[in-house]
């Protein structure tokens, strides 16, 4: 299981940059693609847990996904002291934890499973669901005018051509939900059709993909133009931005 040490790597930089506090952020995995048909089919050590909504797309898929209350610095030296291996039912209805210990997952499991189930049904090869607390970018979520979409997309995208290549499709933005609900998942998934990354208001980040270092890149990427944005602020000046004509020379060369 070779991407569980790419899991605990990216947690560890979860900690290190200072986006996971105590038990701040989630991540879960799709490795039913990585896995032996005799690990696909491991005894759950506790069976039959029920989904608040069924992941159809997703019958018997296994996931690592983080444990809730877990921290991410633990799950960087142990992911299986701070997470488990979770298999979809046949039926879509519920799931077992088949290893190590029996972790409950995450308090943001029905995010997690609505965007791998919304991202399998429209058949994109989505692995990852990667959730943290980056503290410059949720700051950017408490000034009204930014919580708008194409206006904090082109913001972050100015700061830094990188930014506007490694987020091609720029970022969703979500109002204000309690951690945890359906409705945060339901209104996550609603972006994902436009959106790799999307910002839940005055609460965190999050990334899919195919790739766990690729969504952590996704993330760093931008945090990195909040805080060119924030340190210009902070010596007293309006940073200029890159332009429109900028922005659009980098989509042509880099055919975004
Ligand atoms: P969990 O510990 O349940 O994963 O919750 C952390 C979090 O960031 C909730 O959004
Ligand atoms: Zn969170």
């Amino acid at each position: 299981m070779a991407e569980i040490g790419r899991i605990a790597e990216v947690a560890g930089y979860l900690w290190e940059k200072g986006w996971a506090e105590r038990n701040g952020g989630n991540i879960s995995v799709n490795l039913t693609d990585t896995l032996t048909p005799g690990e696909l089919a491991m005894e759950p050590v506790q069976a039959g847990i029920a989904l608040q909504e069924p992941a159809g797309e997703l019958k018997g898929d296994v996931f690592y996904v983080t444990g809730t209350g877990k921290r991410m610095r633990y799950v960087a030296q142990a992911p299986f002291a701070n997470g488990a291996l979770i298999r979809i039912a046949g039926d879509g209805a519920s799931y077992d934890i088949l290893a190590e210990k029996p972790i409950p997952p995450t308090s943001e499991l029905p995010s997690h499973l609505l965007m791998h189930n919304y991202l399998r049904a429209s058949g994109r090869q989505t692995k990852v669901v990667l959730h943290t607390h980056p503290t410059d970018l949720i700051g950017l979520t408490h000034c009204r005018p930014y919580l708008d979409s194409d206006k904090l997309t082109r913001l972050l995208w100015s700061m830094i051509p990188e930014c506007r290549i490694i987020v091609p499709k720029g970022i969703g933005i979500v109002p204000y939900e309690i951690p945890g609900t359906l409705a945060l998942a339901h209104a996550t998934i609603r972006q994902l059709s436009r959106h790799d990354v999307v910002f839940w208001e005055k609460h965190g980040i999050l990334a899919v993909g195919e790739d766990i270092i690729d969504c952590f890149d996704a993330i760093d990427t931008l945090s990195k133009s909040a805080q060119i944005f924030f340190s210009a602020r902070a010596a007293g000046y309006e940073p200029e931005g890159m332009n429109d004509r900028q922005l659009d020379d980098l989509a042509d060369a880099f055919q975004l």
